[in-house]
């Protein structure tokens, strides 16, 4: 065996069998595939939550309603069971078997102590015409939540950067006028406000979906919008149970789906996808100094051989890895349409280049990948060093 082996025993090569391979099965602690798609993770005390739509082998209706997987090391998942199940006796309830329940994501209030639970819901039979947003709380992260409602976002709110000039504008909109999609007036028209204004009354279509905690305790809802045309960042309630009617629009007629955000010194960051349904398609990013804006648009930020389909992957989280500084891993799905519960997970670490994120693809990684610039690791090679060049001096 060799010295440094004996030395350093975590250097050893394969010790470290843990590891993190993108697209294939994952088995939780039962030997099944982790049944948690379009999901996202909650750190808590020490362990990690991870929430996700159950699909079944042939639909991907809710069948069984929201999932919750637990772990404490990002590699070995208990199944804690279903966190929200879908109603069973009573097909008025908004989620009664058979509905859709997409891309849950949980926060924890410090206030109240609650874990609130926000998905995105469609009534049963109706397609996905509903474009309501739901809400669930729990005393404990693994649940069961309880129920609150579903709703559309802010009625009767204009986004509130939209100038008087703006929100004037708006009175000369005619839905009539603009009933041909995708030409420059209808885009014009989009980007003045036209389906926020078509929405005003009911409240804001909410699809795709994504929640972040800021720094200040204050939270945030961002789905798409208008359509899937345009994402909304709304402002959440004290309890995280509300809107609170403040919000924006981001790249209206951007067509932006799947968005995922994170926040890396000050700056806001969120990948993106476009618009194709189960098909995967090329990721976007924008940056942002504040939540509220201005929001830019950068390039794909991911790299490599498919890259231009997000590695056959469509965003769904950002998972900051606790105690690691600068560590996020960038959560994906692979859509399986024809047998969702096959669906597969892309986790790849976000790595920057000159402050900009990026994604690249590895078929193999583990957490100490974030430590390879690490003051640790460092250390660890230095020491290595030494003793090296001691031995070879010495034999
Ligand atoms: C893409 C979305 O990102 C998914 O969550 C899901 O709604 C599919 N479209 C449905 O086609």
């Amino acid at each position: 065996m060799c010295l440094c082996t004996l030395i350093f025993p975590d250097l050893a090569l394969g010790k470290n069998a843990k590891e993190i391979r993108s697209g294939e099965i994952w088995p939780d602690n039962q030997g099944v595939h982790v049944n948690a798609h379009g999901g996202g993770v909650l750190y808590h005390k020490g362990t990690y939550y991870w929430y996700g739509e159950n699909k079944s082998d042939t639909t991907s209706s809710a069948m069984v309603g929201i999932m919750c997987y637990s772990s404490r090391n990002l590699y070995d998942w208990k199944k804690e069971g279903v966190a929200l199940p879908v109603v069973l006796d009573d097909e008025f309830s908004d989620i009664t078997k058979g509905c859709i329940m997409e891309r849950p994501k949980v926060i924890y209030n410090k206030k109240t102590k609650k874990f609130v639970m926000w998905f995105h819901l469609e009534l049963k039979g109706k397609g996905y015409a509903a474009a309501r947003s739901a809400v669930a709380v729990s005393d404990t992260p693994q649940g069961p939540f309880k129920y609150i409602r579903s709703e559309r976002i802010n009625p009767g709110k204009l986004p509130f950067d939209m100038t008087e000039t703006q929100r004037a504008m708006l009175d000369t909109l005619d839905a009539d006028k603009y009933k041909q999609w995708w030409t420059p007036v209808w885009y014009e028209a989009i980007n003045k406000g036209l389906f926020v204004k078509r929405d005003l009354q009911g409240g804001q279509m909410a699809r795709d979906m994504q929640l972040f905690v800021d720094d200040d305790g204050k939270a945030y809802h961002i789905y798409s919008s208008e359509d899937n045309l345009t994402l909304q960042i709304a402002e959440l309630s004290d309890d995280y149970l509300s809107h609170t009617g403040k919000y924006i629009r981001i790249a209206p007629a951007g067509h932006n789906e799947a968005p995922a955000i994170f926040k890396r010194n000050g700056e806001y960051w969120m990948i993106t996808s476009g618009c194709t349904g189960w098909a995967p398609n090329e990721a976007r990013m924008f940056s942002a100094p504040s939540i509220w804006g201005p929001w830019k648009k950068h390039p794909n930020p991911c790299r490599g051989p498919k890259s231009e389909i997000t590695f056959g992957g469509q965003s769904t989280y950002v998972l900051p890895v606790a105690g690691k500084k600068d560590a996020f891993i960038f959560m994906a799905d692979i859509w399986r349409p024809k047998h969702p519960s096959d669906a597969r997970y892309i986790w790849l670490p976000i790595q920057f280049e000159n402050g900009v994120p990026y994604v690249e693809w590895m078929d193999s990684w583990s957490l100490d990948f974030f430590d390879k610039n690490n003051l640790n690791i460092n250390a660890h090679q230095k020491m290595l060093a030494i003793v090296m060049k001691a031995m070879a001096s010495i034999f």
